[in-house]
């Protein structure tokens, strides 16, 4: 879909299908939406008095103006009421639109910017809440379908009567196309299949964003992460059959002048459990494990193709856990990179495995903040629900506030969780400097104090493990790959940038 902006009245669009909108509970609409309805012989307050549309959150109209305006069609979108209406109301009416303009084949689409006029939200914001709504919902996973015809909108243009918000929402709409590629590459590699989307399928996947955006890359192999002595993470790799991959991006590697922000995303490209092997029923929705790895890889597309001014490192330690003969075992000791030994106690707690070299590894860019971001655990899924928010622990007040933030802005959820000692006793050991697991109690608090051990900076862990993946379709996700966490580190990093 070609973003395009245009300045005027969305009433003289070319395009065959226009988006206006309406606050609920408004009977006589104004604005964009008041010149269509003039223009229209009032039908849309013909609707409104009818009670055929009432302006409900999501509600979509479609009318067919018989050549009272070039359009074809026009959607009215429901804002919801006045009062609550924020970004998140833009996002969700923008694909509640533009998706009912793609089921009805609509090729060009012009619509205004929710919320820029009436709403009174700042254009560029709005402008960018607009364009990610509109390819967000719309995205497709269909690289390894059957290739039936799909609808597909061609072009979508933002009209904006005023000339003096042009700049801003050009900005905005800028920004939204390159979030949103971000996600959805994201999305795209926890729907591929867990034998297309392996550790040497992440690491080129890497390469293509390392070279269309000139960053640093390095993609170390089995002997490249032991010269290094990362043990925790060797471990995991050692019963893989499909070469792990240690992938670290750079972006302004050189500008140690620039603010250093390390993202680490886990990459477990399927987690069987290892020897600790998992029931087989829906095994298979652990080709998400590694959400935390896509999620890092769309961020640092989107910090490439907005060339934020800090210098920015994406870190995935890459590996399968498979069950075999080379696999790692329960009562195994292991020595990380760090000179910690870990005691294993479950094969199946890998994911703080393969984080601890790479939370090591991180320090060695002298980071100003380290974000971690992993399907670590199902008790944190247990806490916090599946798609309802992810848990955020944190080392680090100002850290967590500006990911608040961030989250707040994006409505991409996290709840902050606690680094209690208690949690540090659990995973106490007799023979090593920590066991890999807890137990059953407390799982998602004992995983985080376990990944405490490999940190000496400012630090967030997010547990994405709820939200990686959805069985529902979201307001603007489709089943699947969610993307979740792009925004929110874009957005994070916007705020640092600025
Ligand atoms: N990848 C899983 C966690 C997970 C569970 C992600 C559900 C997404 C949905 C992780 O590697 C794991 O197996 N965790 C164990 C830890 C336990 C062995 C200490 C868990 O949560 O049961
Ligand atoms: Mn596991
Ligand atoms: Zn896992």
């Amino acid at each position: 879909m070609d973003i395009k902006i245009e300045n005027g009245n969305i009433i003289h669009s070319d395009a065959d299908t226009i988006i206006v909108n309406l606050f609920e509970g408004v009977d006589t609409p104004g604005g964009a939406t008041g010149a269509v309805n003039m223009a229209l012989g009032e039908m849309i307050s013909d609707l409104i008095a009818g009670g055929d549309f009432r302006g409900k959150a999501g509600e979509v109209a479609v009318l067919y103006p018989h050549g009272a305006i070039a359009a074809r069609r026009v959607l009215v979108v429901g804002l919801g009421k006045a009062d609550s209406f924020d970004l998140e109301g833009v996002r969700r009416a923008s694909a509640a639109a533009v998706k009912r303009a793609r089921d009805l084949n609509a090729q060009h689409v012009a619509t205004i910017v929710h919320g820029a006029g009436i709403g009174s939200l700042d254009p560029k914001a709005a402008a960018q809440a607009t364009v990610e709504g509109a390819l967000l919902s719309t995205y497709r996973f269909d690289a390894s379908k059957k290739h039936e015809p799909v609808n597909e909108i061609r072009s979508l243009t933002l009209v904006e009567f005023d000339n003096s918000n042009i700049d801003a929402i050009t900005e905005g709409a800028k920004t939204a196309e390159a979030v949103a590629v971000g996600v959805c590459l994201a999305r795209d590699l926890v729907n591929m299949p867990p034998n297309v989307a392996t550790p040497t399928k992440l690491a080129d996947s890497a390469q293509a964003i390392a070279d269309a955006h000139g960053m640093g890359i390095i993609i170390g192999d089995r002997a490249w992460a032991a010269e290094r002595k990362m043990g925790a993470y060797l471990a995991v790799a050692q019963g893989a059959g499909e070469l792990p991959k240690f992938v670290i991006l750079e972006h302004n590697a050189e500008r140690t002048d620039l603010p250093t922000v390390v993202l680490v995303g886990k990459g477990i490209t399927f987690d069987t459990g290892g020897i600790s092997i998992k029931p087989s029923e829906r095994m298979g929705d652990m080709k998400s494990d590694m959400g935390g790895a896509a999620a890092v890889l769309g961020a640092m597309e989107t910090v490439g193709r907005l060339d934020l001014p800090l210098r920015v490192i994406g870190i995935t330690p890459c590996t399968e856990n498979m069950p075999d003969a080379n696999a790692y075992r329960p009562a195994d000791i292991i020595t990380a990179s760090n000179g910690k030994t870990i005691e294993i106690i479950s094969t199946d707690a890998e994911g703080r495995m393969v984080l601890a070299d790479a939370l090591v590894h991180a320090e060695t860019y002298k980071p100003d903040a380290v974000i971690d971001l992993a399907t670590l655990t199902g008790a944190c899924v247990v806490a916090l629900g599946g798609g309802v928010a992810a848990g955020i622990f944190c080392n680090d007040d100002s850290l967590r506030d500006k990911l608040l933030a961030a989250s707040e802005a994006t409505r991409e959820r996290i709840w902050p969780l606690p680094l209690y000692d208690d949690y540090r006793r659990a995973i106490n050991s007799e023979v090593a400097d920590m066991k890999n697991s807890g137990g059953r109690m407390g799982g998602v608090g004992t995983s985080a104090v376990f990944l405490r051990e490999f940190t000496n900076y400012p630090w967030a862990h997010l547990d994405i493990a709820g939200m990686a993946m959805s069985e529902k379709a979201g307001d603007y996700s489709p089943v699947g790959g969610t993307g979740f966490g792009v925004r929110l580190l874009i957005a994070y990093l916007q705020g640092m940038a600025s």
